[in-house]
């Protein structure tokens, strides 16, 4: 399957001079869906990972599609100030935008194995920071699942440390 037939692009959302990869229909196909959970349980291991970590909100769909392929649990790395208990956040900037993000602190046992998702790679901003949170609260990174990549952004630099796959580069 080619996801990119699949994958919409509006210019200038939500800002003049970014072009938009909206990946809404791949949600809506059934087969295009399936297909993304297959293709990273061919580059993921069951055997590595112990959670799937979803930052708010579009990587909440693949975290989740992807812990139930896996019978794993999931995680959520939210917007500051929507999740209760002791937390820790971090800002960052995006490449539209900046904002900040939070995890409760004891979501995550010491060393559990954590595979990051989310739809895009863009700046790479809100995945350095996630990555900074999940370790910051005792977790170890198995890698990220994105579903697109915008190569030119180079957002890959800030995590290249990590196993980071993607199944659609633009
Ligand atoms: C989008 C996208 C990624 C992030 C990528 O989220 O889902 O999380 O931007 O950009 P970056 O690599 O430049 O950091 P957004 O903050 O727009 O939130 P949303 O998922 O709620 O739409
Ligand atoms: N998040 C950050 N940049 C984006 C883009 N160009 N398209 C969709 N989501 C994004």
């Amino acid at each position: 399957m080619n996801l990119k037939d699949k994958i919409v692009d509006y210019p200038n959302f939500p800002k003049k001079g970014i072009l938009f990869r909206d990946f809404s229909p791949i949600l809506k196909d059934p087969s295009a869906l399936s297909y993304v959970a297959d293709e990273f349980s061919k580059i993921f291991h069951t055997k590595d990972i112990d959670v799937f970590a979803g930052i708010e909100s579009r990587g909440f769909i693949l975290a989740s599609i992807l812990a139930s392929r896996y019978n794993k649990g999931m995680i959520m790395i939210r917007k500051a100030g929507k999740l209760p208990g002791k937390t820790s956040k971090l800002a960052y900037t995006i490449e539209y935008g900046k904002d900040t993000i939070e995890i409760q602190k004891d979501i995550i046992k010491e060393g559990e194995r954590v595979l990051i998702c989310d739809d895009l790679l863009a700046t790479g901003g809100t995945a350095k920071a996630s990555a900074k949170l999940i370790e910051k609260v005792g977790g170890n990174i198995v890698g990220f699942a994105f579903i697109i990549e915008l190569v030119d952004l180079n957002g890959i630099k800030g995590i290249s440390k990590y196993n980071c796959k993607s199944l659609v580069k633009y």
